[in-house]
């Protein structure tokens, strides 16, 4: 297995045109948040736009919406008891923080039945497909699915070991022609043809809100235009080595995920 180190990472990155504009990094839309855990639709977004997406859309609900507005006022808002026009959007986001209720799984399943492009599932998203198991036929190729092992073993049964959830993540990757990252101390990114191993990242990621921000910086990749499998490789690299820079000014129990996306611009560097 492929290990994601600086050398091959760094390749990926694409230069930005000096001459370019906001069009130019795509439109991204973010399903998350709900009345209690409106932090994580706020950490996601935050982790969007501080990785390069040129435009964003979160859609909460309506009665949440100074909770975004004082927080990102760059992103965009979509209230969601309003019908969504996905084709505004080039990738998709759903699940951080969204709570499992008849809203959220009306908003999957309308998600699921008119979006093409790629998506990434993550969290409630990825815990209502595990309710709903026949909803993953219906997954827009090459989509992204991002489990912490409790999540995975909930989508795919449980697995005794790290080895096991690994083979099966290749396995159902190729078979519902998906990418699984399934997140932990070293990251697995598949394709079900490829796999890599994440090799940045420390346990000062593991507190709530991380794998928010991983979603968010995964979301501004494709909304720039990288290919998934990239997207999520660039990611997940990124997001660790943010961790990691962190660790300069902060200890692996100090650092907060807001510390971690403040230090994304020095990752990128
Ligand atoms: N070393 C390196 N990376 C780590 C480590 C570690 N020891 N521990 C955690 N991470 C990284 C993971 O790889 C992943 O990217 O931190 C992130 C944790 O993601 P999640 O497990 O999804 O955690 P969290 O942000 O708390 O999720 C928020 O969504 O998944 C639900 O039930 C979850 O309610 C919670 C919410
Ligand atoms: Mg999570």
């Amino acid at each position: 297995m492929e290990k994601l180190e600086i050398d091959n990472i760094s390749k990926l990155l694409k230069i930005r045109n000096p001459n370019s504009h906001k069009g130019d990094f795509g439109h991204a839309l973010l399903i998350a948040g709900s009345q209690q855990k409106m932090g994580a639709a706020i950490i996601s977004a935050k982790a969007c736009l501080r990785s390069g997406a040129g435009l964003l859309t979160v859609a909460i609900p309506k009665e949440e919406r100074n909770a975004l507005f004082s927080t990102i006022p760059e992103a965009m808002l979509h209230f969601r008891e309003e019908p969504i026009e996905f084709s505004k959007y080039n990738c998709l986001a759903i699940g951080p923080g969204l709570a499992q209720d008849e809203v959220a799984n009306k908003l999957l399943q309308s998600v699921l039945s008119a979006v093409k492009y790629p998506i990434i599932l993550d969290a409630d998203a990825i815990n209502m497909l595990a309710s709903n198991k026949d909803l993953i036929l219906q997954l827009p190729i090459n989509s992204i699915l991002t489990p912490h092992p409790k999540e995975f073993d909930r989508l795919f049964g449980n697995h005794s070991s790290t080895e096991e959830r690994i083979k099966t993540a290749i396995q159902k990757a190729k078979e519902y022609n998906c990418i699984i990252v399934l997140k932990g101390h070293e990251t697995l990114i598949t394709d079900g043809k490829q796999s890599f191993k994440n090799t940045t990242g420390n346990s000062g990621l593991a507190k709530g809100g991380s794998g928010d921000a991983l979603t968010g910086i995964i979301l501004a990749f494709l909304a720039q235009g990288y290919e998934p499998i990239n997207a999520s490789k660039l990611a997940v690299f990124l997001h660790g080595l943010s961790a990691d820079l962190t660790l300069e000014n902060q200890s692996e129990e100090s650092m907060l995920i807001t510390d971690v996306i403040g230090n994304l611009g020095k990752a990128f560097k």
